[in-house]
């Protein structure tokens, strides 16, 4: 799969986001090992605290479905700048894979890939 495809399937998901709050969806969608795409969206809460975000939404449907080889993952949002994964995200995902490959796009419409101990180096494992 393309990283355009990759990213399709991830604005694809951004369609089911719920933001009332921010009106900022977010789409992801998260490939494991043996090719299986996870997708996600931002699902946002009255107590904002309480809202998961676009990519550990797919995380943990994969996690949940017996799938943790994560290999790459992208990111939709019509951000002005990338669309990059908050800090929560980055040291979720760092769990699984630290050389995560992470493709980000923004509302421009083109997009940058880099791993995800670029976003996080020196992420918490013990
Ligand atoms: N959001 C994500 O879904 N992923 C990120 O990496 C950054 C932020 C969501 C959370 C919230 O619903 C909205 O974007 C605005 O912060």
């Amino acid at each position: 799969m393309t990283w355009e495809e990759l990213l399709a399937l991830a604005a694809k998901a951004g369609e089911n986001a719920y933001v009332p709050y921010s009106k900022f969806p977010v789409g992801a969608a998260l490939e494991c090992a043996d090719g299986t795409v996870f997708t996600g969206c931002n699902v946002e809460n009255a107590a904002y605290g309480s809202t998961i975000c676009a990519e550990r939404t797919a995380a943990v449907k994969a996690v949940s479905q017996g799938h943790r080889d994560f290999r790459r993952l992208a990111i939709w949002g019509l951000s002005q700048d990338y669309c990059y994964p908050c800090g929560a995200c980055r040291q979720f995902l760092y769990e699984f894979n630290p050389q995560l490959e992470i493709c980000c796009t923004r509302a421009a419409g083109d997009w940058v890939v880099r791993s995800l101990s670029e976003f996080l180096p020196y992420g918490f494992r013990f």
